[in-house]
């Protein structure tokens, strides 16, 4: 189930790295790699009868997404609302090889993931809020220079990037690899990612990102909840960035714990994304895990702190 092969070195040829680098920008669907006579723009914008700003074709940037994207598009076969991927929903092929036909999403979804209501989501309708870690402390609200779409982290144009993320977010350079998703491209319910996955999050909320080594009580170089950072949402932080061995664990994306796994990157690492889904979560919360929100799943895969016990198994 957990498609580790593909990243064998035979895969990473020389061949391989090139064959990706030329095609770097078309990523799927209407994304990128655009001819200098291309028809695609038309699918998006219309220069004298757009309904939207951008002079785009549907009344905002995530009405336009969602009517390819969403429960009831027709356009992709990724339906991020429902946090599924159906391949008998558009005419594109873009990961039927790769990914299981209903399979739930990597980001999760905005309306449902695995079949309950969400009960967190990165609100990307166009609201304006704040982004905890970005200069300010964790439950204010409305600070980010602008409201939180899906082109705050997606380019629709195409990019260098892993699913075409953008390369400057709310000002910050953004850096995640692409790598090999296996023999014809895309796996969409199956991780592959590059070490530098948590770069999108970082980009947002920077505060969050510890990852010092844990070195006793030298204040200096610490991480993993054992010294004051001084950050600006707390002073001590769980690290990211290091393997996820820890006093023994079992591996949690083979092996896992009680029957739940959690995704790492390609060396093995840990990633924000290792415990937060990034569209949205249906995970449940009781009550010492709702706090310091009122009923809130923080985006979290698993239910409670299932995160935690993958892991570290108490
Ligand atoms: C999949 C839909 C889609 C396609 C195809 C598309 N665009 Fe866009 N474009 C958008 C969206 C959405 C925005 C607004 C992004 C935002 O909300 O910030 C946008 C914004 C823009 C902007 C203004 C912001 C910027 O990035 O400079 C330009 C210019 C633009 N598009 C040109 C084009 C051209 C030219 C083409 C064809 C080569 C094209 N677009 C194809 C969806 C698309
Ligand atoms: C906070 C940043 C963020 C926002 C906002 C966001 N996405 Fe994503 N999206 C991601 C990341 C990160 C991934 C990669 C998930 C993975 O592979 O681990 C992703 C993956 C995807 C995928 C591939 C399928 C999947 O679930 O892995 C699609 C399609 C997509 N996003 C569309 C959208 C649309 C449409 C919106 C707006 C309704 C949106 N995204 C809003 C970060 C975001
Ligand atoms: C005209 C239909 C259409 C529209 C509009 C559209 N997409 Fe897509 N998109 C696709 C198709 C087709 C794919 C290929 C995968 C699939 O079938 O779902 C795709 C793939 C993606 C992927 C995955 C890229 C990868 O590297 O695999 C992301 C992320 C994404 N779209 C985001 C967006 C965002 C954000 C918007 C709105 C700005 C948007 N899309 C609008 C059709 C569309
Ligand atoms: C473009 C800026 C942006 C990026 C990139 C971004 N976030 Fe956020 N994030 C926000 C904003 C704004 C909020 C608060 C608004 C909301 O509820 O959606 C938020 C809220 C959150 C929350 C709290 C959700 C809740 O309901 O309590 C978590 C957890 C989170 N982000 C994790 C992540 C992770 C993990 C990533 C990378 C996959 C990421 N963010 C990328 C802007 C961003
Ligand atoms: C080991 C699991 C784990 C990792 C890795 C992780 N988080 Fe979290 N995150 C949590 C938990 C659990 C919460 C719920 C609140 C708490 O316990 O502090 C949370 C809450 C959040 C929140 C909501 C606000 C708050 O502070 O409660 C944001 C934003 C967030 N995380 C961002 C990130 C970012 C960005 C990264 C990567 C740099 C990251 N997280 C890595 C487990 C994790
Ligand atoms: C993906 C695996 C993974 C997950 C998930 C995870 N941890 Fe950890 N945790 C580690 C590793 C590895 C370290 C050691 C990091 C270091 O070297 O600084 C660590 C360190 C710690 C420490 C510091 C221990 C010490 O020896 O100083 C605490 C406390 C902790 N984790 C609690 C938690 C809690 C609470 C959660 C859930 C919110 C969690 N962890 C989730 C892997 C994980």
């Amino acid at each position: 189930m957990r498609k580790w092969l593909w990243l064998l070195p035979v895969f990473l040829s020389g061949a391989l790295l090139l064959n990706l680098a030329g095609t770097a920008w078309a990523n799927g669907g209407p994304h990128g790699g655009y001819t200098p006579t291309t028809d695609a723009c038309a699918g998006c914008h219309r220069a004298h009868t757009a309904q939207g700003p951008n002079l785009l074709t549907a009344t905002s940037t995530y009405e336009l997404c969602m009517s390819c994207h969403g429960a009831a598009g027709t356009g992709a076969d990724t339906n991020v609302a429902d946090g599924k991927f159906v391949a008998a929903r558009s005419p594109s092929t873009e990961g039927e090889a790769n990914t299981a036909d209903n399979g739930d999403l990597l980001g999760g979804g905005f309306v449902n993931y695995k079949t309950a209501a969400v009960t967190s989501i990165h609100n990307s309708d166009g609201t304006l809020m704040a982004a905890w870690g970005f200069g300010v402390a964790r439950g204010q609200t409305a600070n980010l220079p602008s409201s939180l779409t899906c082109a705050s982290c997606h380019d629709p144009h195409g990019s260098p990037n892993y699913r075409i993320l953008r390369e400057q977010i709310a000002g910050n350079a953004v850096t995640v690899d692409q790598v090999d998703e296996g023999p014809a491209n895309k796996d969409y319910d199956d991780e592959h990612w590059p070490d530098n996955v948590s770069n999108v999050c970082v980009a947002c909320h920077g505060a969050y990102h510890v990852t010092r080594p844990n070195s006793a009580e030298d204040n200096s170089d610490n991480g993993s909840g054992n010294a004051d950072y001084g950050g600006d949402i707390s002073t001590y932080a769980h690290r990211v960035g290091m393997n996820y061995a820890y006093g023994g664990n079992a591996d949690p994306e083979a092996t896992g714990y009680g029957g739940y796994f959690l995704p790492l990157t390609a060396s093995k690492n840990v990633a924000c994304q290792t415990c937060h889904l990034p569209h949205g979560t249906s995970a449940s919360m009781s009550t010492l895990a709702t706090a310091p929100f009122t009923n809130d799943s923080a985006l979290l895969r698993l239910d409670n702190r299932g995160v935690c016990e993958v892991c570290h198994q108490k």
